[in-house]
């Protein structure tokens, strides 16, 4: 966790989202896989999900989210001074989704970028924004969880494919004086010696495209799914008692938590973990699936709009993903 150098809050003064409109139920994905509802329903806690349409990219959906945390924020997008896009299903290698998303937006005085952290990606992009925000170096920034799971899905895969989904959540981050209210505590993590339990083999520069390499269909997402449930718990309650610990306060004293949108199961034994009653978990994946990126705005979102969330209230955001990667954020919510 950074110390502040001044008396600088970094603020949630905005914030949006966007999910394409096709909508794919379970029993939708019967008629393509091996698979079931009440499994799908039981084992994840998921019902239906978002489908981009074909030709909907990554930015997109994070411009339309962007523009929605701009009006939201009432910000001008020329105050913008940073855009960071949290994404694993870019648009492309290169350029970065940021640079795309950045005309769609006019943000013209922004520095853009993204980063991969996968599922951690929006909680680690909103550290990165608030850091530059406490250092002065950006005084308005955007910051996005945007992806195209579908693109990356092997839809023969009954394991992985009826997991995920598409989405994009926004927020504008701003400079508030010291007695602002804002992001109280941030705690980051990683582990790159489990990287190959989530991965997608080939398309960089270790496995270039090849015919074999799209025979073989390793452009797809392919996840050790017992492990992964077992290190989400694990990972996501040690980051949240941290984020807890570092921001002074305790777990009875959070109005909400906005857990990454994985599985209900992981979310209940973290809660259990954490002694957090239910109803004050945030869940929407019975909707959207695991947007990855975007699950934890897309949540973040519906909880403030039906007054979940006031302001003064604390809440925790708490991710888990590839790479390793987990985080966890304490904010007091209001500006
Ligand atoms: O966001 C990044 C982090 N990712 C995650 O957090 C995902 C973590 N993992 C999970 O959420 C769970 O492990 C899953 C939901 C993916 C799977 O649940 P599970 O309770 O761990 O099931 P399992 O993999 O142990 O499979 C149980 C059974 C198997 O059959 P047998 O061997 O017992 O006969 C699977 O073949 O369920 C079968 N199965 C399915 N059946 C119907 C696996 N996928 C499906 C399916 N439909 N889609």
């Amino acid at each position: 966790m950074l110390t502040p150098l001044t008396n600088k809050t970094a603020v949630i003064s905005g914030i949006g989202t966007w999910v394409p409109e096709k909508v794919l139920t379970n029993d939708d994905l019967s008629k393509i896989v091996d698979t079931n509802d009440e499994w799908i329903t039981t084992r994840t806690g998921i019902r239906e999900r978002h489908i981009a349409a074909p030709g909907e990219s990554c930015s997109d959906m994070a411009a339309k989210a962007g523009a929605a945390a701009l009006r939201s924020a009432g910000a001008d997008p020329a105050e913008i001074d940073l855009l960071v896009v949290a994404t694993v299903t870019a648009d492309h290698c290169m350029p970065s989704t940021a640079c795309l998303v950045q005309p769609k937006l006019g943000l013209v005085n922004a520095t853009c970028f993204d980063i991969s952290a996968a599922c951690s990606g929006f909680v680690y992009a909103l550290d990165i924004a608030r850091q530059y925000i406490l250092t002065g170096a950006a005084r308005k920034a955007m910051v996005v969880g945007a992806e195209k799971m579908s693109a990356i899905l092997d839809w023969q895969d009954r394991g992985t494919c009826v997991i995920f989904g598409d989405g994009a959540g926004a927020v504008v981050l701003e400079a508030g004086d010291g007695a602002s209210r804002g992001i109280v505590s941030t705690a980051m993590g990683s582990d790159g010696s489990l990287a190959n339990l989530i991965r997608v083999e080939a398309g960089g520069s270790a496995l270039p495209a090849s015919v074999e390499t799209v025979q073989n269909r390793q452009h797809f997402i392919k996840m050790e799914v017992n492990q992964v449930f077992k290190s989400a718990v694990r990972g996501m309650a040690e980051i949240s008692e941290k984020a807890l610990a570092l921001a002074g306060i305790a777990s009875a004293d959070l109005k909400a938590v906005v857990p990454h949108q994985a599985n209900v199961r992981i979310i209940s034994a973290i809660a259990e973990k954490l002694a957090i009653p239910m109803d004050k978990v945030v869940l929407n994946l019975d909707r959207y699936g695991n947007t990855t990126a975007a699950s934890i705005p897309l949540a973040l979102e519906e909880a403030v709009r039906g007054g979940r969330i006031q302001d003064g209230d604390f809440i925790l955001l708490v991710a888990f993903g590839a790479g390793l990667t987990w985080g966890a954020t304490v904010i007091q919510w209001g500006r």
